[in-house]
């Protein structure tokens, strides 16, 4: 099945400056955890056993964080708070191999994903965006899962947005109905709401079959200079049936500032050990 991740972490992440200047916005916490680590539990907790991060030289906190850290672990031991260890370094990530490539320049998503070519050989394989955070009872990548083993083909997650706000996003216009899922007949990056083939959004989790990196190599950069990977995707459609999933569940964009903010209410409202203070200081700012 699905075994190997591609987390693409190397953009500037400008909308977050200047707290993404010294910092990765991947390394902003909602609550205790960075945002990363919601997308590699997700991953681990799917099967996954590779993680490819697409990372920069700027950013080797990220490396710093899924290492182990002996000398905290030790002092955590000797002070009683043995108990903070899983949480410091999870068991579970110990059976999990990381790459880290680096994306010489920030060309853009498709760019980045085409870095993991190495890696990922003729496998099928997922892709997470960090900044995309997604609270669900089975989580967005599994949803995507479920229709891969059904139809060995790429799948994409999918949501009904505002047309407001449609030329923020990759576009699909969607064809039949299977399998629960949806076929996909055409997809763009980022319309205008005029010309935007539908509303129906992508969303930062997909999987995608190991053909998607002959169509990266030929696509060219967009106006921006960007190489997309929606670009890429539109030209695999060409040869190969492409699905969407219309995930169930809550996404937060925590690259932008009020889906960060929106993230981090929701899920303090949703921790025991503080949710009963949240609520009260909400009522009383209200
Ligand atoms: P975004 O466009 O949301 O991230 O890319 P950004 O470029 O860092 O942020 P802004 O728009 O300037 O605020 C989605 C994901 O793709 C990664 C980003 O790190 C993010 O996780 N990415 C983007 C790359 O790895 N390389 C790139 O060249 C571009």
């Amino acid at each position: 099945m699905i075994k190997k991740a591609v987390l693409p972490v190397a953009g500037f992440g400008t909308r977050f400056l200047p707290a993404s200047k010294a910092t990765p916005k991947e390394m902003l916490p909602i609550i205790d955890k960075p945002l990363v680590q919601y997308a590699v539990e997700e991953a681990i907790n799917c099967g996954i056993k590779e993680i490819i991060f697409i990372t920069s030289p700027e950013k080797h906190s990220i490396k710093k964080h899924f290492k182990t850290n002996k000398e905290l672990e030790l002092r955590l031991l000797n002070s009683g708070k043995e108990g903070m260890i899983e949480k410091l370094n999870p068991k579970k990530f110990s059976e999990i191999k990381f790459y880290y490539i680096n994306q010489n320049e920030q060309n853009g998503l498709g760019h980045a994903v085409l870095q993991a070519e190495s890696v990922i050989g003729n496998n099928s394989f997922a892709v997470l965006l960090p900044d995309d955070l997604f609270l669900s009872r089975k989580s967005c990548l599994e949803q995507l899962i479920d229709i891969y083993s059904q139809t060995k083909s790429s799948v994409i997650a999918v949501n009904e947005i505002d047309l407001k706000n449609i030329h923020k996003y990759g576009v699909i216009k969607p064809g039949k109905q299977n399998l629960g899922a949806i076929e996909i007949d055409d997809i763009v990056e980022k319309p205008l709401a005029k010309d935007a083939p539908s509303n129906m959004a992508v969303g930062g989790r997909y999987i995608l079959n190991s053909t998607i990196f002959e169509h990266l190599k030929s696509t060219k950069s967009d106006k921006s200079g960007e190489i997309q990977l929606t670009d890429a995707i539109k030209s695999l459609l060409a040869n190969e049936d492409i699905y969407a999933k219309v995930y169930e569940g809550e996404k937060f964009d925590c690259g932008s500032k009020e889906g960060f903010v929106h993230a981090t209410i929701s899920l303090a409202l949703r921790d025991d050990s503080i949710s009963e203070k949240i609520k009260k200081i909400i009522q009383d700012i209200v």
